[in-house]
């Protein structure tokens, strides 16, 4: 495994003078100088690989932490750690301190079925999940990219478990919310109609139509399209899917039925034609707090924070909440889960470093959610402990 990590980052250079600096590194690394950093001995360094018990850098990406029974659960994307190796599916890892991080493995797995929707070749991305304390089970949603498709599907997915660590039976996937049209989008905006062809593309009257509904009247019958996701339970119980929707230009907040496994039509549009991923929510002092990104794909860009008195209600945009260095590129990581920790009392912020060449390699960024005059900001930190 460690010898793959050293091909992957091979792949990354371009010229003699990277390969001379690499081998350099290379055998830094295998004096143990640089390789990785135990959470558990050193605290967190943000950007250093973090070992999981058995010295391998936790492959969990664009995931989330679940405190589930005194314990945590860390889900993430597993990525590949060689250039043509495919994803294998969501790995899990579970610790008792939020830094020994024992691997599960995988809690659910791409399936070798030709045809299934999460056959081999697929692409999962950002998975979240949730325990639903009236049905006992923990259910997975993730954002789903049917083999062979690219990106085009936008679909998302859900899986099922008994127990937090899997494995996860994989249930059903699709857009969301078929015939079902926002709440909050004016009746006289509803027309069903594809009108894509009318505008050209980023030209002021296209901007006011994506704004009027353009992606949502099209995709209406087909339901709507679900990349970069999240998860949010509220206080009461009733859970939320939070995704970006209209070819990535607006996010979408859809209410989970009571079990949680799929969607119960009422939705609303937030932001429309603001351009936001990776959306991730907390609630503190009774207030709901949204952080996004831009979409610059595996690009580093500005956060974007996001106030609402209600989930379903109406979304205010703040500045950045991150302040720092690099924070104007979120410190170099893109956002993926806000969890809060009942030990701390903190909330938690993570964020991925992303290696588009090996994004098994991808580096993890965990901060602190501290709070100045009512507003949520997060302040970079090379390092610190629990
Ligand atoms: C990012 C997104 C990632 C992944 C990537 C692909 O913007 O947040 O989850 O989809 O694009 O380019």
């Amino acid at each position: 495994m460690k010898n793959l990590k050293f091909i992957c980052s091979l792949s990354l250079l371009r010229n003699r003078y990277a390969v001379v600096l690499s081998l350099i590194m290379v055998s830094i690394c295998a004096r143990g100088e640089c390789g990785g950093i135990s959470p558990s001995s050193q605290g967190l360094i943000q950007g250093a690989r973090w070992l999981d018990i058995e010295g391998e850098h936790i492959n969990a990406h664009g995931g989330c932490v679940l405190f589930h029974d005194g314990k945590y659960y860390w889900f993430g994307e597993q990525r590949p750690l060689a250039p043509g190796m495919g994803q294998e599916g969501v790995n899990c890892y579970s610790s008792n301190d939020l830094t020994t991080w024992i691997p599960e493995g995988l809690a659910l797995t791409v399936s070798e079925t030709p045809g299934c929707d999460i056959e081999r070749g697929c692409i999962i991305e950002r998975p979240k999940v949730v325990y639903n304390k009236n049905t006992g089970k923990f259910v997975m949603w993730f954002h789903l990219e049917l083999k062979g498709k690219g990106y085009g599907a936008a679909r998302y997915g859900v899986a099922v478990s008994d127990t937090p660590v899997g494995p996860f039976t994989f249930l059903s996937s699709g857009r969301v919310n078929p015939k079902q049209y926002p709440l909050n989008l004016s009746e006289g905006l509803r027309n069903g109609n594809d009108e894509t062809g009318v505008y050209q593309d980023w030209s002021p009257e296209w901007i006011e139509a994506v704004t009027k509904g353009l992606f949502v009247n099209r995709d209406f019958n087909e339901g709507q399209m679900s990349r970069d996701m999240t998860l949010f339970v509220d206080d009461d119980g009733k859970a939320y899917h939070i995704y970006s929707s209209e070819e990535n230009l607006t996010l979408h907040i859809a209410e989970l039925s009571d079990d949680y496994l799929s969607h119960t039509g009422k939705y609303i549009r937030v932001a429309p034609a603001g351009h936001n991923e990776a959306p991730m929510v907390m609630k503190a002092d009774g207030k709901y707090w949204m952080v996004t990104s831009g979409c610059t794909g595996w690009k580093p860009n500005e956060a974007r924070l996001f106030m609402s008195d209600s989930l379903m209600g109406e979304w205010e945009q703040l500045p950045n909440p991150c302040v720092g260095p690099k924070s104007e590129i979120t410190f170099g990581g893109q956002g993926n889960f806000i969890f809060m920790d009942p030990v701390s009392g903190k909330h938690i912020a993570m964020f991925d470093i992303w290696n588009p060449e090996c994004l098994g390699d991808s580096r993890h960024i965990w901060l602190p959610v501290t709070f100045e005059k009512g507003r949520p900001g997060i302040h970079w930190r090379q390092y610190w402990s629990f």
